[in-house]
């Protein structure tokens, strides 16, 4: 069993919870199937730093692919782009070991994979309709509900998702929200556990889905869950700010974009704001 230097320690409690909402009911999974990984280990805290340094940590220490790392809480939480990711109580703060099988240019399908799984989960469980807004974010009512975060280390891919469940949006950032203030009426879900199972169960199907026969399956269950496509936005990488209409998700999992000059062209990566159609008529 890997050692941790960290402080946390494990919550028996939690990692039980867990246990059953991952294992201890009917497979709702609808995608491929559970891969037959055995009862890949759980790691549960009631706090930590992050459960992504936790993560690595047990990566380095061989810890199988499928390790979970969970936390009701986290004290710094991180988030894409050096961005802080606010973790009060009432979130379900997960990090996933992987060890992909495909090319390391592949990877950030990752993260287009595991938003996927999460607004599934989120479908599912809370009878919503969450989109995706590219890369990964999980949006509700267009305020973000779930954020996720790859990071490649040494060989493994850590996997983060973090999903407000019953989160004050007093204590989260103002273009955020919890699920318990969207769902349906008749469909509540307020478990921390139950959503971060879900999520766990659909992820790991959608994973195995994704290693054996790569990203087409994967986009073609996205297309229809993408917030943007036929919409002006702005995207900001790391050189350029552009203004255009979101068009599609490639194969590899680029986002398409109609730029002015009525060029089609991907973008790997970058940071997706939507333009009230306003902005984009009176745009210089
Ligand atoms: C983002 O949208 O910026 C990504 C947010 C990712 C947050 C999750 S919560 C669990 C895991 N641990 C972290 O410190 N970050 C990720």
């Amino acid at each position: 069993m890997p050692k941790l230097s960290h402080h946390a320690v494990r919550d028996p409690a939690l990692e039980t919870a867990l246990t059953r909402a991952i294992w201890g009911q009917t497979p709702s999974v609808k995608v491929g199937k559970f891969p037959d990984w055995g009862l890949t280990p759980i790691y549960a805290f009631k706090r930590v730093g992050s459960t992504m340094e936790i993560a690595h940590e047990l990566a380095a220490q061989d810890a199988p692919q499928g390790t979970l790392v969970f936390a009701a809480r986290q004290e710094q939480g991180r988030g894409r782009l050096g961005r802080t990711w606010v973790s009060p109580d009432g979130g379900a703060y997960c990090s996933i070991i992987l060890r992909p099988p495909r090319p390391p240019v592949e990877i950030p399908q990752l993260s287009l994979l595991t938003g996927l799984a999460t607004a599934e989960a989120i479908r599912e469980l809370a009878g919503v309709s969450p989109s995706i807004r590219w890369p990964n974010d999980v949006l509700l009512n267009g305020l973000k509900v779930a954020g996720i975060l790859v990071e490649a280390r040494d060989g493994a891919v850590v996997v983060g998702i973090g999903i407000n469940v019953t989160t004050d949006p007093a204590d989260l950032p103002p273009d955020s929200t919890c699920l318990q203030r969207c769902q349906s009426p008749s469909q509540k879900v307020s478990d921390t556990f139950v959503v971060a199972g879900e999520v766990y169960r659909r992820m790991v199907a959608w994973y195995d889905v994704w290693s054996q026969f790569g990203f087409a399956p994967v986009r073609e269950a996205l297309r229809p869950l993408m917030g943007l496509f036929g919409e002006p936005i702005q995207l900001s990488t790391a050189s350029e700010q552009l203004r255009g209409v979101a068009s599609d998700l490639d194969e590899q999992g680029r986002l398409v974009v109609r730029l002015d000059s009525g060029l089609l062209r991907p973008f790997e990566m970058g940071e997706v704001a939507l333009l009230r159609n306003s902005e984009f008529e009176g745009r210089t």
